[in-house]
């Protein structure tokens, strides 16, 4: 593998949509296309395309694993509220054999008990947890540093 050719997915969850608008005290106001264009210009400087998807819907969210999500290299995952109940998520993810780093703006464990549980973290490659957009930004060097280790 070279350093130019990772393919990587990042897949938000719903109400992401809503990113600079929803509970900016929380989530922040950046919209989730300030993020992405964030990311793609880290991946640029990685060497790293990265390729955007959200939905509202788990059916759509377990769609694009199986379609598109399992062609990458590595995923970045906020899957959001389904974090803490998608069984159908975490196996699209477990089928795609993709290794992936689950990423949260919030701290999810300073929060609401039944956002302590989370169905993905124990298949994750690594959580990051509570730094808003830089969440992203650390998930996805982690995620290159981890399928490139010798970079
Ligand atoms: C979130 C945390 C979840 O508990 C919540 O449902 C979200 C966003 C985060 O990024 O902090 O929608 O995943």
């Amino acid at each position: 593998m070279t350093a130019s050719d990772l393919s990587i997915g990042v897949l938000n969850g719903p109400n992401l949509d809503l990113l600079g608008t929803r509970e900016p005290e929380l989530y922040g106001s950046l919209s989730l296309s300030g993020i992405n264009s964030e990311l793609e210009a880290l991946g640029a400087e990685l060497n790293a395309a990265v390729e955007s998807f959200q939905s509202n819907h788990e059916g759509e969210l377990s769609d694009w694993i199986r379609d598109v999500g399992r062609m990458k290299d590595g995923l970045l995952v906020n899957a959001a509220a389904f974090t803490h109940t998608s069984v159908a998520l975490r196996d699209a993810l477990l089928a795609s054999g993709v290794p992936f780093v689950e990423v949260h703006l919030t701290n999810i464990w300073a929060r609401e008990p039944f956002r302590h549980r989370s169905l993905l973290s124990d298949i994750a490659v690594g959580v990051v947890s509570g730094f808003g957009k830089e969440s992203y930004l650390l998930g996805l060097r982690a995620l290159c540093n981890h399928l490139r280790p010798s970079a």
